[in-house]
């Protein structure tokens, strides 16, 4: 390593304090601009997590929960703007260089995407992907890498992982395939890691194999996870605090059991409300209530929410509604709020 790289290495270490949140999102926005577009994607984005804690992000397809954690990790094209502020460990990531970005995207944040069979190589052993893995982020020789590549497909509870080691991705099960993306991800032992609707393409009991294993992986490395999703159920199951998007805004945050005993968005409400829970289709898109999101180019200047909302006043259509922290710890930005769950 030069003088340079690691000077550099140093400026991007991350330190977390103890109480102190590992990942600090405030007001994030992300603008793409090209073809005489402009996508307002992220337009307001805040939301705090703690190590070792599971934060659910909610919403339904476009809401830019993709785009706003690829924002985390700089892995978004030049198109993109970023603003605001995303700490983690008490370093600001928005502005960072790609150089720097590289360094970080691994060794302290990692990603898991919903189709594992797009993220590996389809041309490499399963092993040699993971042994690769292992030695972007650790000074070790073959055999050491080797043993570890073995020990992390352990980890994720791939079965005969000798065996499997020598096989390529299309000799696995979606399942499999998802428990070496895992194995990959967890080789640089990050602290964050973000999972992008990683268990939406399996089947329902693989899902829950799935999301048994990532829990149980995080309560032995202490881990903090980004659970992205469409699911509210797998939100409620899974997460300590859920944050709630809507084109592109925060617009509910909650530790889980208070968001779900009393929700106060009724954006989050019809999310809950119109099918119950457990009668939905596992992989059905999120259940909403009648009409389209917004269009992203032109935002209207109050309630994005408004011309689907069963409350909506004047008010809501001319002014936008703060995101605060309305009562302890449960966040919303609405004028009229719920007071009940339905
Ligand atoms: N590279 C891009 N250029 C322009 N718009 C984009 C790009 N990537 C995503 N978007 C837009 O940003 C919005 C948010 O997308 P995304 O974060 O992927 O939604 P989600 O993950 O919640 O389904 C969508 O309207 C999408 O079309
Ligand atoms: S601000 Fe108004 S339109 Fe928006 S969610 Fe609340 S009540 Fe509905
Ligand atoms: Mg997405």
């Amino acid at each position: 390593m030069s003088v340079e790289e690691a000077a550099q290495a140093a400026a991007v270490s991350v330190r977390n304090e103890p109480g102190e949140p590992l990942l600090e999102v405030e007001d994030l926005r992300v603008r793409f601009t090209g073809r005489g577009r402009r996508v307002n994607a992220v337009n307001g984005l805040s939301y705090r997590l703690a190590a070792g804690r599971t934060l659910a992000v909610i919403g339904e397809s476009g809401s830019g929960k993709s785009v706003s954690s690829r924002a985390l990790m700089g892995l978004l094209p030049p198109t993109a703007k970023v603003s605001g502020s995303a700490r983690f460990g008490g370093m600001e990531l928005v502005g960072r260089s790609d150089r720097q970005m590289r360094r970080i995207r691994g060794a302290d944040i990692a990603m898991v995407f919903q189709d594992p069979a797009r993220s590996l190589n389809p041309t490499m052993r399963i092993g040699a992907q993971i042994t690769e893995a292992v030695r972007a982020h650790r000074k070790v020789d073959r055999k050491a890498a080797h043993d570890r590549a073995v020990e992390l497909l352990q980890l994720v509870r791939l079965p005969a992982p000798e065996r499997r080691f020598h096989e390529y991705p299309h000799q696995l099960s979606g399942g499999m395939r998802q428990r070496v993306m895992i194995a990959i991800a967890l080789a640089g032992e990050p602290k964050l890691l973000i999972a992008d609707e990683a268990t939406t393409a399996l089947d329902v009991t693989t899902q829950a194999q799935i999301m048994e294993l990532l829990a149980e992986l995080q309560e032995r490395l202490g881990t903090a996870i980004v659970l992205i999703s469409h699911d509210l159920g797998l939100a409620a199951s899974y997460a300590d605090d859920v944050v709630v998007m809507y084109a592109g805004r925060a617009v509910e945050y909650a530790p889980a059991s208070k968001l779900f005993a009393r929700v106060r968005m009724p954006y989050t409400e019809a999310l809950l409300g119109a099918i119950p829970r457990l009668e939905r289709e596992p992989h059905a898109e999120l259940p909403v209530t009648p009409g389209q999101p917004p269009d992203l180019t032109r935002l209207p200047p109050g309630c994005p929410f408004a011309p689907r909302c069963s409350r909506a006043t004047d008010e809501c259509h001319t002014k936008l509604p703060p995101f605060a922290e309305h009562e302890p710890a449960h966040w919303w930005a609405c004028w009229h709020p719920c007071e009940e769950t339905a």
